[in-house]
Formats: C-alpha cells, structure tokens, sequence
C-alpha cells in the first residue's frame, strides 16, 4: 500500500500516462482560471508567500480589541482590529464565536463597514454593500444550542473558554495577534491563524491613480499579462486586481473592489486530510479549487474544480480525527500543505512527524468556520450532518438500477429497451430521458414527434413498477409563444446581469434565461410547472434530474454566469456561486413535494450541489470518460461525497464520453452496484450499449452484478435509513470504519457498505484475475460467495476473473438479503428474507433491517420495521426492535396497518457461515414468537463446510 506521502510523489508520473492514453479527450484548461488568473487567490498566496518570507519578523495586522471581549451565552464576541499602519485608523472586524452542544465552536468574523452598508459601489451598481450573510439560511436546518457549561476566563492577553463534553475542549484566543487554538487530550489540535495568513480585504475607495496600463489593456485583445505598472497596496499587494478583472472575453466590473477572506488552519501531527468532494482525485487530499463549473471532459487527479463544493475537511491521525467546516459560497481556493516538524512542542509524544497547514482563500463573504474535535470521524460527520441536514430517506427504487442514455430517442424506443431488460431478465427500476425528450429544449413540453404518447409509455413502466425520469435544467429557451418564458419575463423571475436586467446567455437551447431560486416568487412559480395539469403527459411513476445547474452558460467566463450578475436580494452571482445549484436542486425537491396527494417522496438528481443538497436527493460525479482511470476515481470521489455526508452519490457506469471496452464496461458495472447512486449513462455519439446488447458472457456476468445489487437492496436501504438518522455514510473508507489502523489511512479503493461488514474492492484495471485487498488487524473475513475464510492484519490476494466481484464478509455481522430475482425494486416488495450470518470466533454476530413502504412519509408516523438481529454463543439467533428508533411503532394507526400488512412478510431462509463444528448433521431449529413458544419442527442441515442453512417461517 501507498501511504499518502509516496503517492503524492508519484503523481506526477501517473499523470503523464493519463496524457498519452487520453490524449483524444481532454479539458480545455484555458477555459478555467489557475490561482493565477483570480485575483484574489493570487493576491492571497502572494500575501501568504511574504508572511512566510518575513519568518519571525513578521506580526500578523489583525488583533483583538481586549476592551470589546464579551463573554455570554455560549458566545464570545468582540471587535478585531485590523491594522492598517501609518497613522490609518484601524479596520474593525465584529468577532463572534459560539460555542454549542456538543462540542462545537463556529468562528464568525465580518467587516463593520461593510456591514453598515457605510460604504460606495462603482459604476452605480444595484448591488448589496453587505458580504453576504445568508449562507446559513440555506445550509444550517438544525441543531445550535449554546453549550450550558461552556465558561471562559478573560486576561489582557487572551481568552480561554473550556466547554465541550465534560468541559474538556478549550479554546485559546490569543488577542495580539489574534490567533485561536483548539485544544482537546491537552494537545492543540487545530490552529487558526498560527501562521498569520488571515487576511479579510476591507472596503476602500478607488483612489484615481495616474490611468496607464488599464484603460490600454482593455483595447489591445491580446494583451493577457498584467499591466507592468501596478502600485503595491498593503504588504506590497498587488493592486492590479482590485477593481476590474479580465477573464478570456469577459471583464468583472467588481462594484465592490477587492473583498476576499482568508484564514491559515493548521492541524499539527496530522499527517492525513480528507474532505472537500468536488473534484477527480485521491481521498487524501491536495490542493483543490472549489468554484461550481460545467468541466467539459474532466481529467483525473486534479485539483481543478468540478460541479459542486462541500468544504468539509477532516484531519485525521491515529485515534483522533479533527474538522472543520469553511461556510462560505464564493469562489474558494485550498492549499494544502504537509509539513515534516523539525521539532513541535505542540505535538511531542503523539509520534506523528508531519504537520498539515491549509489555507482557505475565498473571493469574499464571511469568514464563517465551525470546528469540530471529534474524536472519531463519525463524531464529525454526526455534528456537521446535525447541522446541515441529514441525507433524504430516498424511495425505495431509487436505490436500484438506473438506465440511462444521452438519449432514449421516442416513446417507442423506450418500451422497446424496457421489453428487452424484462426479455433477459434484467432487474432495473428507472429509464432516464435526457434533453431529447423535449420540443426544441423548452422543458415542461414534450416532442410530439417522437414522444406522441408519454403517458403510455409511463403506463408500461407502472406495469412493472418501473419509473421514469425526465431532466428539467435551470435555462429557460427565450422563444415566442412558449408559455414558460412568457411567465419567467412579465413576472421577472430570472436572474439579472449587472444592470438589473434579466440577464440573457447561451445553453442548450441557445438563447436563454435562468429562474432565480433565490427568489421566493420564482420558487412558488416552479411549484406551480410540476403539477400533472401543468406539465402535461406525467404519471405520478415520472421522477426529476436536474442538471446544467452550476449554472452552465455556454458563453459565459468558465462556462458560467458573469460574477457581476445580480440575484434576488441585489446579491451578486459572485456572492453565491456555489449555492446556486442548491438552490435549484430544492425548489424542483419542493415542486415534487406539492404534486402528489398525500406527498411522496420526491426524487431529484442534481449535478451541482453544496452542503445540505444532501436532504433534497442524490448526485452523480457528472461528465466522466469511458476509461479505467475514470472507473478507478470513481472510487475516491464517491467515498469523498459520503464521509463529507451526501452518500446518495454515484458515476455514471460505463463512462460518459467514450465507447468502454467490454470488459471495461463488466467491471464498471459491478462498481457500480456497489454506488449508492447505480445508473448507466452515455453521451449521444456513444455506441447503444443497454446490457443485453454486449453479448455474452459479458451480459450474463453483468446481470449478475445487477442481481447482487437488487438482493442486497435490503441492506443498502437499511444504511439510507441510518445515513437519514445519523449522517453517516453509506460507503465507508477504511480510515473511517478503522481509526487506528494507520497501515490503512491512504486506503482510497476498498470500502465497506455501513455497517454490514460487507468489505468491497472493485476491480479497476484492465485484465485483472486476482485483487489484492488489505484487512485490518485481528479480524477474519469470508468471501462472499464461496464463504472462503481470510484472516487480517495485512493483504490478502482473492481471486478475481471477470465473472468475479471482490466482495468480503467481515465475521461478526448478520446481513439481510432478498434472495428471489424479480424486474424491480418495487415487485420484491413482498418477498421474503434471507439473512446472511457470519458468527465471530465466539459464535456472535449482530445486524440490523430497516423497513417501510419505501414511498411515502408514513414511515414519520411509525409505518416501519426496524430490527435489530443477534445471534450469541453460536446458538441463539434474536430479532427485536430496535431500541434507538423512535417506538412510535405499534402505537399509531399507520403504524398498526403497516404491520398488518406487513405480517405474511418473513424471513424463509438463513445462512450460517462459520457454524459450530458441533452442529454438522442434521438437526432442528426452535422457532420462538413474541409471547407464546411454537416448535416449528423446521429441520435443517449443516454441512462439513462450517455452514449451515434453516428455513424458518416468519419473523
Ligand atoms: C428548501 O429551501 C427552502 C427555502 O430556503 C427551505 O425552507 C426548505 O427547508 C428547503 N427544503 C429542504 C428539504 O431542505
């Protein structure tokens, strides 16, 4: 195995291959801005590089004014006083820290100016003279109670406030220069600006300089590099990006000037950072942009945005994990930095020897972080995941297999693939319709040409509880006589340009506008399109996918809206870039809340996402190519997506671009039945490739994984319904089910399905008979199918030809299958269950089954089954109730119906691996019920191969 270190090393080299092997296919990078060409990054390293050029010399500006320190209810609060030198008067930053249950701190710091709106915009913009506060109101749903016991002692100097579980936690606010330390086991473990990087750019008015280089750079195109003359500002800043930024054919007219924020973070003795989804690369992290963009044929391992950003950072050492959470929605850059201690008093005798230092960069709004000290990755997750949302409880279906193509060309054409799946006995539960579907791109219309009969189609797929979904995107076609953007303009529901007119650009339809889902107004109208009188041909089986919603404007600078352009509020685009796929991926969740009556569970795809897109669907890795340096990241991205707590994530199977080999395209799909989000997807110049066109034995082997998906649906139900409660994720990397397994900790392509102890290595690369796959110490697996024993504590070879899935079972954990093959998701409804038990070496096991009518919200009510199963001393197998759920079961009337309907639903079989060598022959298993004894009689046989199997009756 590659610790992170040696892989950092060896990237460079990998990436050289990937060149040559891809170089048909390819990103335009002179479409996307490099640190370099964004003024506020540039000026932030730049700023970042003198601090650390003036060594010890240099005093960081920004300091607490001791006189202004209240402490209060769980906050502190104070004014930063930001120092300008000679003879200035001083900038002053309003402070606030909370400290809430349990155990977290969110550091808040804004610009009283600003705040005041006591400040003057350029050009006569329209726009807000406040940074922009409203980040929480889309993001935080929950839980920010004060911490009760939280105190703090204040001296001239600093501040210290102990709080946390049992007073435990400090914070050290040092006042001068202001830097805050969080300290838990009497170690710092995070360190906000130690290293004096914090920067917040105040407000300034343009002071009129002799005018050179601007004004002639602007008339000579092909004048790229900065004009030579620039004044230094501040710390000899570069002032040449201040006020007016060019970025290929677009100029930023930054009304506001130059806003940006940045902090230093420092984990010392953590060696490993994870986090920050969002772009193609390893699990343990590097530098990364995270900036909403439409990436045209991304490549792999870069630090280059992709189509949506959580800046959620874990740092994680041997038993300690660490986080932090950087809320804010402008363009944000991350450096990240490993650092060997010479000799750290922080850390002596944690025996890590490597510091990570990170610095946030953002172009402006808030400095906004919340901290969290863990201990243990699921600590982090649990309290960031109380606070922004826990992942939707999705409908049962979406769970299975989704078809998909760029595009499925007519009605007939789509019961003609769904005849097919059924002829071959292909399990599956949604075909997908790409733009295609629509008259001429104008969504909520269908072509009447190849589409006649939507709703027949839609009433085929019923037939075998199968469903549809069609893509609705946020540009609205600006064409005569289309009714969707008559109402968009009379009733300025759009998003405007600078100058607060509704702004106009170029996407898939051509000329377009885009709703504002900002705006309350443009939301309700949204509502109103999704009923079944307003989009006309829908069946209550049609389900949405949402994509384009960065925003993607073909025409605009990185293929996305002008910063200067101004949303509901007169907040500019700049100001909330990132949630703006957030935005939409919610006001179309909402649309589908209010069609049906009584609600259902609405499900909606989104490409773009932000913290807390997770409560309102699933998202998929966007636009990847069909090659086996895609199907590899994958992996990565998608356990990034999960720790960082939207798990409904996956990519799509087969690759986009490109026609995958045969074999390329087996093993994608027994990866992908291993995603949370399973869909097969191919962009329009693909070659068809719907299973049962590949032949065999390829179409057999990939039904087969497609079949193992719909037989552990139970299982992945059950771990949406854990990740709905508790924010955990659904696949789990090593590090995070092995928190002290350090052999393990750059481990980024094997993972576990929740708490199944299912352990999965998909196989990756080309040709491929055997994986290796590394288990962690004192711990036995089996192998999933042929129930062959491996014994941890380093890495294991298994076989693995291409008929073969990688697929562990870890002892001790007892896994709830079905076991009958059917068309959908929907038609196993009623089949009974299968329970898998691998006993541990003292005959124990434990598991658990979630339940519900996997559609509607009654499971709210107490319509579900949640069972906990234990099996003890290789003897006695107990279902109970789960003690943890709500017990509203058995007590409301839903409850009650959904038990009695649920009542001829059983367990028929169940399967013992490594059974007691004293059970071997025959013998008879007691069935015991609630209340009274009943001897089933059932008898059962147990073979030499320590495995034994029972068919029993019901629960
Ligand atoms: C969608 O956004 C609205 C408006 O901010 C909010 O009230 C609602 O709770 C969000 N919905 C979900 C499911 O998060």
């Amino acid at each position: 195995m590659l610790s992170s270190v040696i892989r950092v090393q060896l990237l460079p080299l990998l990436l050289v291959t990937f060149a040559i092997l891809e170089s048909a296919v390819s990103v335009k990078h002179e479409n996307f801005k490099t640190c370099d060409q964004s003024g506020f990054c540039k000026r932030n390293r730049a700023f970042a590089d003198h601090v650390t050029a003036s060594g010890s010399s240099w005093a960081s500006p920004y300091t607490v004014l001791p006189n202004t320190v209240k402490i209060k209810n769980g906050f502190v609060t104070g004014t930063i006083l930001k120092s300008l030198g000679d003879g200035q008067p001083s900038i002053h930053l309003p402070l606030s820290i909370h400290f809430q249950e349990p155990g977290v701190a969110r550091i808040t710091i804004d610009e009283a100016q600003r705040q005041k709106g006591d400040i003057e915009l350029r050009h006569g913009s329209p726009a807000r003279k406040e940074r922009y506060t409203e980040v929480d109101k889309w993001v935080l749903v929950g839980q920010s109670e004060s911490d009760p016991g939280m105190k703090g002692e204040f001296s001239q100097k600093e501040t210290i406030v102990s709080y946390g579980p049992g007073n435990g936690y400090k914070a050290i606010i040092r006042h001068s220069p202001f830097s805050v330390d969080f300290v838990r086991d009497d170690q710092v473990q995070i360190k906000f600006n130690g290293n004096g990087m914090m920067n917040l750019e105040h407000w300034r008015p343009k002071v009129e300089k002799e005018k050179k280089g601007s004004e002639e750079a602007k008339e000579g195109e092909e004048i790229k590099e900065e004009p030579k003359e620039v004044s230094t500002g501040e710390h000899g800043e570069d002032e040449s990006t201040w006020w007016e930024e060019s970025f290929g054919e677009n100029t930023d007219s930054k009304p506001k000037g130059p806003e940006s924020v940045a902090m230093d973070i420092t984990f010392p003795a953590y060696e490993h950072v994870y986090g920050i989804p969002g772009h193609a690369g390893p699990l343990a992290l590097k530098e990364t942009r995270l900036y909403n963009s439409d990436v045209f044929e991304y490549e792999m391992d870069s630090p280059m945005t992709l189509y949506g950003a959580i800046p959620l950072m874990y740092a994680h050492r041997k038993q300690s994990s660490v986080g932090v959470f950087w809320m804010n929605a402008a363009e944000t850059w991350i450096d990240i930095e490993k650092q060997k201690q010479s000799s750290n008093p922080l850390s002596l005798g944690i025996g890590a020897k490597t510091d990570t230092k990170t610095h946030w960069i953002s172009e402006n709004g808030l400095i906004d972080i919340f901290v969290f000290l863990g201990p243990e990755p699921k600590d982090i997750i649990q309290q960031y995941s109380a606070r922004t949302g826990n992942t939707q409880l999705p409908q049962e279906f979406s769970i299975g297999y989704h078809q998909c193509r760029w595009n499925y060309v007519t009605d007939e054409d789509v019961k003609d693939v769904d005849n097919k799946m059924t002829r071959h006995h292909i399990p599956y539960d949604v075909i997908w319709l790409d733009i295609e579907y629509t008259d001429g791109k104008k969504y909520f219309t269908w072509d009447e040409h190849t589409f006649p009969d939507p709703l027949g189609m839609q009433k085929q797929l019923d037939a075998s509880q199968r469903k549809l979904v069609a893509i609705i995107d946020p540009h609205i076609k600006n064409e005569a006589n289309y009714p969707v953007v008559e109402a968009l303009k009379s009733q300025d529901l759009g998003i405007h340009n600078k100058d607060n007119n509704l702004y106009e650009g170029w996407c898939w339809p051509g000329s377009s506008y885009w709703i504002d889902c900002f705006n309350p107004a443009a939301r309700k109208w949204w509502d109103s399109l999704f009923t079944y009188q307003s989009f006309k041909g829908t069946a209550s089986n049609l389900f949405l996918w949402n994509d384009m919603n960065e925003p993607s404007v073909f025409n605009g600078p990185e293929t996305t809206m002008p910063k200067d352009n101004l949303h509901h509020g007169n907040w500019e685009h700049r100001d909330i870039h990132n949630l703006n796929g957030l935005t939409f991926h919610n006001a179309t969740y909402e649309a589908m809340l209010k069609r049906d009556h009584p609600a259902k569970r609405p499900f909606v795809l989104t490409r773009s996402y932000y913290s807390g897109s997770q409560r309102v669907g699933a998202m998929w890795t966007g636009d990847n190519q069909a090659s086996w340096s895609h199907l590899q990241a994958s992996i990565p991205m998608i356990l990034s997506m999960n720790i960082a707590g939207f798990p409904f994530a996956g990519a799509d199977v087969g690759g986009f671009f490109g026609n995958p080999s045969k074999e390329l395209l087996t093993r994608w799909y027994q990866a992908g039945a291993f995603y949370p989000f399973f869909r097969g997807h191919a962009h329009i110049d693909t070659r068809r490739r719907e299973p049962y066109l590949i032949g065999d034995p390829y179409t057999q082997i990939i039904t087969q994984a497609l079949r193992l998906r719909y037989q552990l649906l139970p299982a992945w139900y059950t771990a949406f319904h854990t990740a709905s409660t508790s924010g955990y994720p659904i696949v789990r990397p090593h590090y995070y089910v092995h928190p002290s397994d350090e052999a393990g900790f750059g481990l980024d392509d094997q993972f576990y399905l929740a708490d199944t102890g299912l352990l999965i290595k998909p196989v990756v690369t080309e040709g491929a008979t055997t994986v290796d796959i590394y288990l962690p110490p004192s711990s036995t697996y089996y192998d999933y199918f042929t129930f062959k024993p491996y014994t941890g504590g380093g890495t294991v070879t298994i076989p693995a030809p291409l008929d073969t899935i990688p697929l562990l079972m870890q002892a001790g954990h007892i896994i709830p299958r079905k076991d009958r093959p059917r068309r959908s998701s929907g038609l196993m409804r009623w089949d009974p269950y299968t329970l898998l038990i691998t006993l541990d070496e003292h005959g124990n096991a434990e598991g658990e089954l979630y339940i519900d009518d996997g559609e509607s919200f009654d499971y709210r009510d107490g319509a579900f089954i949640h069972r906990r199963f234990t099996f003890s001393a290789g003897r006695e197998l107990r279902s109970s109730n789960f003690a943890s759920g709500i017990d509203v079961q058995g007590s409301g009337k839903k409850a009650k119906e959904y038990a009695k309907r649920m009542s001829g639903v059983g367990v028929e079989k169940v399967i013992i691996v490594n059974a007691p060598r004293t059970w071997e022959g025959r013998g008879t298993v007691v069935v015991q019920e609630e209340g009274g004894r009943r001897r089933g009689g059932q008898r059962c046989s147990f073979s030499a191969g320590r495995r034994g199997e029972a068919r029993i009756g019901r629960w």
